[in-house]
């Protein structure tokens, strides 16, 4: 029933995949998890006015596409690339209209794009987006198909379970039904939290209910090795599996021939958040978080004072790296982006 079949369509069968996540799934951290082996690499949600208000350049100093938002020059979404055929741009919306607008600007940039009904946050649930839609499935049938029917690259939705399961494999069905690719699910309810047990029963009786490729998501407290991965994903009767903190702490965890050191993956990461001019901001969030409780030593302390990147890659060895690649950016200046219609 899907249009999607051409040979460089995604395919979202027996795939492992990053997982969404606000702030960590920027394109240094999507091209360290392709480096280490997901198969499929997914973006922090992105909200659709804010993409509709960016403006799309070509930015040949780095070789990425950027989406530059107009007020204020950040960078709102910046792929390459490496990542073409891999990664899925995960929106936040609540507005068919606005989400095709969206879909049609990004379709030739990215390889899918997946709507996110599963955020329990009080920001998307007030503004009808994330876990809002799972208590209006028509508006989530027409987001979904306004999607399907008019843009080229295959679409998916990433949700949150109801406590009950028939409740559950109804709302998947209704959601099938337009004719997604995919569909992720988190197998814990909106008011649930990650202490509470993932409902892999429920992702079991989801894949048996549909015919499309049902991604496990949810099982990352049992992950602490690339063969839980497996093992998750086998509990739940999925075809693909997708991991969201397991790979924030460290994303070696991708490796199907055993994790790296923390210390070799904040390295391999820093030199990608150089090579794509990833902000400070977002660099030293992103390390804080593999860090953990490596940030009491006096190294870590060391890391937490830093404000420039230079500063944090110079902890890992990196700072005369930096320095040379930035010296390289301002060389090549402004005056290589241009704005090019997708
Ligand atoms: C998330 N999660 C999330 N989900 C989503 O659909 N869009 C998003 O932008 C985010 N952002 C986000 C940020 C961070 C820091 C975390 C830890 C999580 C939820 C995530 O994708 C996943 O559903 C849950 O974390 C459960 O999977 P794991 O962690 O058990 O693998």
């Amino acid at each position: 029933m899907t249009k999607h079949n051409t040979d460089q369509t995604l395919s979202y069968d027996n795939k492992v995949i990053l997982a969404p996540m606000v702030r960590v799934g920027t394109l240094p951290f999507r091209l360290l998890a392709l480096k280490y082996g997901a198969d499929i690499v997914y973006t922090e949600e992105l909200i659709d006015w804010k993409l509709l208000k960016s403006i799309r350049i070509v930015n040949d100093a780095l070789g990425t596409i950027d989406y530059i938002d107009k007020s204020d020059g950040t960078v709102v979404f910046r792929t390459c690339s490496t990542e073409k055929n891999k990664v899925v741009l995960q929106l936040g919306t609540c507005d068919p209209e606005r989400a095709l607008k969206v879909g049609k600007m990004i379709e030739k940039d990215v390889a899918g794009i997946d709507i996110n009904m599963g955020c329990p946050k009080e920001f998307s649930l007030k503004g009808g987006m994330g876990a809002a839609l799972l208590m209006q499935p028509e508006k989530a049938q027409a987001i979904l198909t306004a999607l399907v029917k008019n843009i080229e690259i295959p679409v998916t939705c990433k949700i949150r379970v109801f406590d009950s399961v028939e409740q559950t494999v109804s709302l998947v069905k209704k959601l099938e039904s337009t004719g997604i690719a995919a569909i992720a699910v988190h197998g814990r309810t909106r008011i649930e939290r990650p202490q509470h047990l993932n409902r892999n029963q429920t992702i079991a009786a989801i894949a048996q209910a549909i015919n499309i490729p049902v991604i496990a998501n949810g099982g990352s407290r049992e992950i602490d090795r690339y063969t839980d991965i497996l093992k998750f994903r086998e509990d739940c009767g999925a075809s693909s599996v997708m991991v969201a903190r397991a790979a924030e702490g460290n994303c070696s965890i991708f490796c199907s021939k055993g994790m790296s050191e923390l210390e070799t993956v904040i390295t391999t990461y820093l030199k990608l958040a150089v090579d794509y001019d990833n902000s400070p901001s977002n660099t030293k969030y992103c390390v804080q978080n593999m860090l953990k409780e490596l940030q009491e030593t006096p190294r870590g302390k060391k890391f937490l004072e830093c404000q420039t990147l230079e500063q944090i890659c110079a902890i890992w060895g990196l700072g005369e790296y930096c320095r040379q690649k930035q010296l390289e950016y301002q060389a090549k200046g402004m005056m290589s982006r241009r704005e090019v219609a997708p």
